[in-house]
């Protein structure tokens, strides 16, 4: 029967097991034969392939990561490793292909696509939640709830010591996990480079606060705005208050899937053979507005994210 393989590229995040499981066994259940790739692109270039049999998919549902590993490959750029890549296709009969990762991953499938004509599926994964044209990837479910158990453990330290805390949470350039994380926590202030911000209105807030009663400061900001260092350093000068910085860092990459992440993979999963099944060759998984579809890749590419506008309002009162 045909050959399908499916891989994790690009940053890790949970949700790419039960995403792989679920595209190897909806896929089997089609008519396809299912292969898996170690290492990502690096694993297609080096032959790292292996039968997706029930052995290999038992188990893997609740582990976080990827349990194939992911990589980030200078390699494929090259048209000589890509035929290599090309070749270990042939010789399995693998004839499509099911890439989990980000737009990155999604942009050398298409490169090889142009080169080879291997039609690909991609489903969105990364927990910066920056892929343009749908609102959700996997494993932000659950990096928010990582981040959410942190600060919420901060909060206790900070209250019993009448401490403010910056909190640096990833992102890489987009602020969505800081302003989830910062609505979710109930911070005081959150920075991130989608909103301007203003320091003086902050420290007026901030001082009126802690002369009508409150004790302790929580500030969420975005990796991307690096201020970090900077903000710590304000809250001391010039609010006046003992203040450290936590950077979260990669705690917030890892954990088990949380339900909604496995059921996001599930979905996407099924809709990236579904997709291939209809013959559509370079489409990516959407989910916008309560709706899944699909968008050819320069749609995705080519556009730029953006925030939910609801979510930015509700963060707008946290920068000024
Ligand atoms: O893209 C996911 C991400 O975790 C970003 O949030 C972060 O900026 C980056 O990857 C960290 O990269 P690395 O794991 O290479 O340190």
């Amino acid at each position: 029967s045909k050959g399908i393989a499916i891989f994790t590229s690009g940053g890790d995040s949970a949700g790419m097991n039960p995403a792989v499981k679920c595209a190897a066994e909806y896929a089997a259940r089609v008519g396809y034969k299912p292969w898996v790739v170690y290492d990502g692109l690096r694993g297609l270039i080096d032959d790292k392939f292996a039968e997706a049999d029930r052995a290999l998919m038992s188990g893997i549902l609740h582990r976080g990561g990827t349990f194939l590993r992911s990589s980030r490959s200078k390699r494929f750029f090259d048209i000589a490793y890509r035929r290599q890549a090309y070749e270990n296709l042939q010789k399995r009969g693998i004839e499509k292909l099911i890439v989990v990762g980000g737009d990155g991953s999604f942009r050398a499938m298409n490169q090889f696509y142009a080169d080879f004509g291997v039609p690909f599926a991609g489903i969105p994964a990364t927990i910066d939640n920056d892929i343009p044209e749908t609102d959700y990837c996997l494993g932000v479910d659950t990096a928010l709830n990582m981040i959410r158990q942190s600060v919420d453990s901060i909060r206790d330290t900070a209250d019993s010591f009448s401490r403010a805390f910056v909190i640096e949470v990833m992102g890489r350039h987009c602020g969505y996990l800081a302003m989830v994380s910062a609505l979710a926590c109930g911070a005081e202030v959150c920075l991130t480079p989608e909103l301007p911000y203003n320091m003086d209105s902050i420290g007026e807030r901030l001082r009126r606060d802690l002369k009508s009663g409150r004790n302790y400061i929580l500030a969420i900001v975005a990796e991307g705005t690096k201020m970090g260092d900077y903000l710590t350093r304000w809250i001391n000068d010039s609010i006046g208050m003992e203040a450290r910085l936590t950077v979260l860092g990669h705690v917030q990459r890892g954990g088990s899937p949380t339900v909604r992440d496995r059921l996001m993979a599930y979905k996407f999963a099924v809709g990236a053979v579904d997709a291939l099944e209809r013959g559509e060759k370079d489409s990516i998984m959407i989910y916008r507005d309560g709706t899944y579809s699909t968008k050819p890749i320069h749609q995705v590419c080519d556009s730029r994210y953006e925030l939910d506008p609801a979510v930015l309002r509700l963060c707008q009162p946290l920068c000024q």
